[in-house]
């Protein structure tokens, strides 16, 4: 039997079972490559303090660097029965490479409470960055699809029901406009992980004469955590990274929505490229758009993952507490399948297609959708708007009485609703092109305003 891990303390052996209860290998094997980075720099610092001799801390960096090199190529198992965790694992890695005498030294004014904060920060850093990498794809594909179908015209929607007449790129530039700002909570969110923990130890630091600051530098850190005790007790940097990819996850679930509703059957206004459609096992018809309706089911991931670290950290005493072990199962989950969802949601944008001929037919039988433009011509010629919208409300009205639409009322009956409409005008107001290049206001679905959006993401985005 193998002694037990930490334990001369202990007259008794852990069981089996408690060694695996307590393990969490095959969940932060995920950091090996960050606690090698991490005790690289470690073990630089120890030898540059003299904490242990120039020779020691070059075998160290040699040893560990080796088994970076060998992971790399794949050749470290990533998992390791009867291994506690990534840390312990590093630990018996190095081992093989250097004397046990020498690797022994490593573990000197460090803690595996510092060291986990260590590698989890390493890890966000850069998932995030590849985060934000991938929002930006996504967003050049929505762009490269608004400039493409610049001119296409599609209803909008409010309570699903339809409103008004709106440019398709103007909802893209919506998009594009919502993930610029998810982009900037994932930074703002990961500003805070920029913190190098290492030094705190297990909680209130060392009698020995490390140097911080060198191993922040070496490990590119902007600065050193200044609290020791909070340094690993807080988790608050996870909950802001699962915080924002909760936000970003719901807004790429509304934007997955989106496009099921309007790649339907009934809508058909846009296509999914078939690479992401899937088929039914009953069904031979089935052309099932199952690749954003995990996207939208994903929301529901990311909710959970932030959930469960706010509900593992309230409460917990300072320091370091085992319970935190949890918090890493959640991140890695969030953070893997966030950046999966907008890779495959930035393919179904590259592949989409528009289906402008349904959406004329549609534009052209469905005039309803133009009672504002009818109301605000009215408001134009010195109409209050509040009755404007009634006689309009009226018209409409009429029309679902006699099975009519806008564009059918004769003359003398539009004389009778109200003394400014005349069938020459209704042609005009029901008119899609017409009615989206009147829209005057800032921000709004005229070409000029979109075309003015496309730039500015264009100029962004480069
Ligand atoms: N596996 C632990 C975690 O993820 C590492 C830290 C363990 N520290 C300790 N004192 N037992 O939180």
């Amino acid at each position: 039997m193998s002694k037990k891990l930490y334990g001369t303390v202990f007259a008794k052996k852990n069981t089996k079972e408690v060694e695996d209860f307590v393990a969490s290998i095959d969940v932060d094997y995920k950091l090996l490559g960050y606690d090698i980075l991490g005790s690289i720099a470690h073990a630089k610092m120890l030898g540059e303090r003299k904490i242990i001799s120039k020779k020691d801390s070059q075998s160290l960096v040699k040893g560990l660097k080796n088994i970076l090199k060998k992971m790399e190529s794949g050749k470290i198992s990533m998992t390791s029965e009867g291994v506690e965790d990534v840390h312990t694992y590093v630990n018996l890695l190095l081992n093989k490479e250097v004397s046990k005498k020498v690797a022994d030294k490593l573990h000197t004014a460090r803690s595996r409470n510092d060291q986990v904060v260590l590698d989890t920060r390493m890890y966000c850093l850069d998932a995030v960055q590849e985060v934000a990498l991938k929002i930006i794809d996504l967003q050049k594909a929505i762009l490269k699809q608004a400039e493409k179908n610049i001119s296409v015209i599609m209803p909008v929607y409010t309570h699903l029901q339809p409103a008004q007449a709106i440019l398709a790129s103007h909802l893209f530039c919506a998009y594009v406009e919502t993930l610029q700002k998810d982009k900037l909570r994932m930074m703002h969110a990961v500003s805070n992980t920029d913190e190098m923990p290492l030094g705190s130890c297990a909680a209130r630091g060392t009698t020995l004469e490390i140097d911080r600051n060198f191993v922040a530098k070496e490990l590119g850190f902007s600065k050193v955590s200044s609290n020791s005790i909070e340094s690993v007790s807080s988790r608050d940097y996870i909950l802001e990274i699962l915080s924002a990819i909760n936000i970003l996850a719901i807004n790429l679930s509304r934007i997955a929505e989106d496009l099921i509703i309007y790649s339907t059957y009934e809508f058909s206004f846009i296509e999914i490229d078939e690479a992401y459609l899937t088929g039914s096992s009953m069904m031979p018809n089935k052309r099932n758009a199952d690749t954003l309706e995990l996207v939208r089911g994903f929301a529901s991931k990311a909710l959970g993952a932030l959930t469960q670290v706010s509900g593992l950290l309230k409460g917990l005493p300072h320091a370091y507490n085992r319970d935190m072990q949890f918090d890493k199962e959640a991140l890695f989950e969030s953070l893997e399948g966030i950046i999966a969802c907008l890779k495959i949601i930035e393919g179904v944008f590259n592949s989409l297609k528009f289906n402008k001929k349904k959406l004329e037919i549609y534009l052209a039988e469905n005039d309803f959708i133009f009672a504002t433009d009818l109301a605000e011509y009215l408001v134009k010629k010195g109409v209050s708007y509040r009755d404007a919208h009634d006689i309009t409300g009226k018209m409409i009205r009429f029309c679902l009485d006699k099975k009519l639409m806008i564009k059918d009322i004769s003359d003398t009956e539009l004389k009778k609703i109200c003394k400014y409409f005349n069938k020459k005008v209704l042609d005009k107001l029901t008119d899609a092109s017409s009615s989206v290049k009147a829209v005057k206001s800032e921000g709004g679905t005229s070409p000029v305003s979109v075309k003015k959006q496309i730039g500015h993401w264009r100029k962004v985005l480069k």
